[in-house]
């Protein structure tokens, strides 16, 4: 059976490091896989994707923002995760639906309940087997991000990357067999080998 695994985290994570690391073993066991991302991943969400992350600096109001992201995501689900699935190939996702939850819900206050709906609608009830949180200290994260030119969540206050984290930790609270809660701030090779051992657990 293919794995959906989706990697999750605030600003400065590392989650998409380690995406590509668990893309790489995939790669180097001969097992199928692909490697997308959220938003993007398709040309409409790749085009959205500049909206959101304010490269065109246009205003975008929380619920056009959610809208968009459920947009991108019912596009991926369609054209990308799904069919591959089918074919026996192992999805990685940097970034999906729980990011919606954390940013969205938990970041800018929208309500759960309407989140998970739109989510449902998007997601069209395709769900990860496992979900990895990349779990780092909100002032590190941010820290860490060298762009000169930071994108429209980077530039939001500390307290809003404080909310999205607890968003993170209460899903995965609720959940923990499904998710998987790494440090960010162990190293590369052993946040890589965590999650290997979690996937391969799955595998079996
Ligand atoms: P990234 O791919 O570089 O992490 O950038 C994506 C940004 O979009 C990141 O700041 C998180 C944010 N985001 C949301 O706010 N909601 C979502 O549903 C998704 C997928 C991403």
């Amino acid at each position: 059976m293919a794995l959906f695994i989706a990697f999750e985290g605030g600003e400065g994570s590392g989650k998409s490091t380690q995406a590509k690391a668990l893309y790489r073993r995939f790669l180097n066991a001969d097992i199928p896989v692909i490697l997308t991302h959220e938003p993007g991943g398709t040309a409409l969400g790749e085009e959205v994707r500049c909206w959101l992350k304010g490269e065109e600096e246009m205003k975008i109001s929380a619920w056009a923002e959610l809208l968009l992201f459920a947009a991108c995501r019912s596009q991926l689900v369609a054209e990308v995760l799904r069919p591959n699935l089918a074919t026996g190939v192992m999805v990685i996702c940097d970034r999906y639906a729980d990011s919606t939850i954390a940013y969205q819900g938990y970041g800018r206050g929208i309500d759960l309940d309407t989140i998970q709906t739109i989510n449902g609608v998007a997601t069209q009830g395709l769900v990860p087997d496992v979900v990895i949180l990349v779990d780092v200290p909100v002032e590190i994260g941010l820290a860490r991000r060298k762009t000169a030119k930071l994108d429209r969540f980077e530039k939001e206050g500390v307290s809003f990357h404080h909310r999205v984290r607890q968003g993170y930790l209460q899903l995965a609270a609720a959940a923990p067999q499904r998710w998987l809660v790494v440090d960010a701030l162990l190293s590369e090779a052993e946040i890589e080998q965590a999650v290997w051992e979690k996937v391969a657990q799955l595998l079996e």
